[in-house]
């Protein structure tokens, strides 16, 4: 794999390894087929890593303080009780100083508040979101102006293989926001696989945070918001699909939708055409009539059983969690 180097990161601010080409606006070619064949398929589709371009993921920091929007405020509050609890668990696995890698990121925040506690040899925030990625981990240099700091723009839904600077030993990943609900169970045990496997992630263990079933109305409030910047964040992805393939979406065409499929428990994320239309870009073009849908997200629940079960199956073991007292949400240790 090529990993793009900063040639000379300026005084202070933390190593930049760009696989990701966001910066130069360039996806990899695999990437377009991939879009252009979702928008196609007989239920159209676009993947949620196309969410995060620079104004999608501020988007998302205004979810993540939305009233309606409980996990991050549920996680955190986690996190500040128990995060002594969960140090002396790592610690208790044989693990000193880690290698912390964040992955997705984003503005860095939730590893900010841990690295006092875990005290990491190394941070390595890892987002496809490059420029606003190498924006926040400069801020955390600045907070923790000793500590060794490895950005890396990459899509570790791709691949889990690190460049060579991040340290080999004691890794520790951090996975927290219930962003593995965003794969399917199955995606996430393979994934879950990769973390722990010695030729790839090679983990001695995850930190992860996870939403838990609760509640129909409480789940689709949360997804869909009285002041709409759920609806901004969905429709969003399909400017960053304009500026990626030149795509001719009119935002003004589409409708939020975001459904609670209790069978499969998770939370379905749509766009609606709101009349019959087409979408043209260079090669293709697709025609919706009103109401047809394109699948933007799922954000799969789980109970503290099932994911249990999903890290056993994945290979970790010593799992402990730590709830909040209404059980919305957990964080779960699991050595490798
Ligand atoms: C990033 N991910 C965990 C969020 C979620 O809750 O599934 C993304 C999101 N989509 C809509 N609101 C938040």
């Amino acid at each position: 794999m090529n990993f793009a180097r900063d040639s000379q990161p300026a005084p202070g601010s933390p190593r930049f390894i760009d696989n990701y080409g966001q910066t130069a606006g360039i996806p990899a070619p695999s990437g377009l087929e991939a879009l252009a064949a979702g928008l196609g398929a007989t239920q159209a589709s676009i993947a949620p890593k196309y969410f995060y371009n620079a104004l999608g993921s501020r988007l998302f920091e205004a979810i993540t303080v939305l009233d309606e929007y409980y996990p991050t405020r549920t996680e955190a509050r986690i996190f500040d009780k128990a995060s002594g609890d969960i140090a002396q668990a790592i610690a208790a696995s044989g693990i000193t100083r880690p290698c912390l890698i964040d992955l997705g990121a984003g503005n860095c925040a939730k590893s900010a508040r841990l690295i006092p506690w875990l005290q990491p040899q190394q941070y390595v925030p890892v987002d496809i979101s490059v420029d606003f990625l190498r924006e926040s981990a400069g801020q955390v240099q600045t907070a923790f102006p000793a500590l060794d700091i490895v950005g890396i723009g990459m899509d570790f839904s791709q691949s889990l293989v690190l460049p060579s600077e991040v340290q080999t030993h004691d890794r520790v990943f951090f996975y927290p926001g219930s962003s593995l609900g965003n794969f399917s169970p199955e995606e996430a045990l393979v994934f879950l696989k990769q973390i722990s496997d010695a030729h790839q992630g090679r983990a001695r263990g995850l930190l992860l945070g996870i939403d838990l079933v609760k509640d129909k109305a409480v789940l689709e409030a949360a997804y869909d918001d009285a002041l709409g910047v759920t609806a901004a964040f969905n429709k969003n992805v399909l400017l960053h699909i304009n500026d990626l393939i030149g795509a001719d979406f009119d935002v003004r065409q589409w409708r939020h939708v975001a459904l609670f499929n209790e069978a499969d428990s998770r939370i379905e994320m749509y766009l609606q055409a709101e009349c019959d239309l087409t979408v043209r870009w260079p090669g293709g073009e697709r025609r919706f009539l009103a109401g047809e849908r394109i699948h933007t997200e799922n954000s799969c629940k789980y109970t503290l059983e099932s994911m249990s079960e999903l890290l056993e199956n994945a290979g970790f073991s010593g799992i402990r969690y730590w709830t909040d007292p209404d059980q919305w949400f957990a964080v779960f240790w699991a050595a490798v």
